[in-house]
């Protein structure tokens, strides 16, 4: 168990009745370690999957893969010409509703694939944003990039591919250098209807407080469904 916050490392290392440390660099060459999780910051995650990656570790990452495509890009053909396992931490999969969909799906119950909407969103959260996650230096994005991508995967895994994506990030209620905001219409052949996600990082979306902060949330709804009904007309 490695972290840089030796106390943090200490912490989870007794929880789990393993050896903690801070050098990562010392734990990644342990011939007696054969996957390396890597669940820090964003900012990190793509020098440590790579490190890991050389010294022949299969990796789980947790998501997002990276700051930006070219890292996940990246971190990817390093996995291929290394031969190790590199796998996201897409734990919605495993939701056991989403799972009997795609049971269902996959067994032809559901029939021919027409469109997939999805909502996400955070209720706020309660000392607001955390705080890695709104430097853009140090999250490389916000909402898009940090629930965005579990949204993004299922849509993959059930429908594969998409064609053409007409998307718009916004920062609206925070006040962050990172997107709060994300609406996406993604697009491909044979769906006759395009699929579309938005999630917001809107603490009004949810909270039953009154005032501007529904509103805030009743507005970007209304954004939501504007999109929507473009949706109906393509
Ligand atoms: N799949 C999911 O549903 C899910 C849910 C929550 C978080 N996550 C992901 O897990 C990761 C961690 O999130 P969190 O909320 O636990 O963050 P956190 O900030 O609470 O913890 C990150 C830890 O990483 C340590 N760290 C930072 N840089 C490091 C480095 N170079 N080497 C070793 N340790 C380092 C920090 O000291 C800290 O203890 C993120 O990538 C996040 O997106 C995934």
């Amino acid at each position: 168990m490695v972290d840089i916050d030796e106390q943090r490392a200490e912490e989870l290392a007794s929880l789990c009745a393993c050896p903690g440390s801070i050098d990562v660099a010392d734990a990644m060459v342990l011939d007696a370690i054969d996957i390396v999780i890597v669940s820090t910051i964003n900012a990190s995650i793509h020098p440590l999957v790579m490190e890991a990656l050389r010294n022949k570790k299969h990796v789980l990452c947790e998501k997002p893969l990276g700051c930006n495509a070219a890292q996940a890009k990246a971190m990817v053909a390093a996995a291929e010409s290394s031969g190790c396992v590199l796998k996201t931490g897409f734990n919605h999969r495993h939701h056991p509703a989403i799972k009997q969909a795609k049971a269902l799906f996959d067994e032809g119950k559901i029939g021919e694939l027409h469109f997939m909407r999805a909502r996400y969103g955070h209720g706020g959260r309660h000392k607001g944003m955390r705080k890695n996650g709104v430097a853009r230096e140090l999250s490389g994005g916000g909402e898009l990039l940090d629930q965005g991508v579990h949204i993004l995967d299922l849509f993959r895994w059930f429908a594969g591919n998409f064609k053409e994506v007409f998307a718009q990030t916004s920062t609206n209620y925070w006040n962050i250098q990172v997107e709060d905001n994300a609406f996406a219409i993604l697009k491909k052949d044979y769906l006759k209807l395009a699929p579309i996600f938005d999630f917001n990082d809107i603490k009004g979306v949810f909270a039953d407080q009154a005032g501007w902060e529904v509103e805030q949330g009743i507005r970007h709804l209304k954004d939501g469904w504007d999109i929507c009904s473009h949706v109906k007309m393509l």
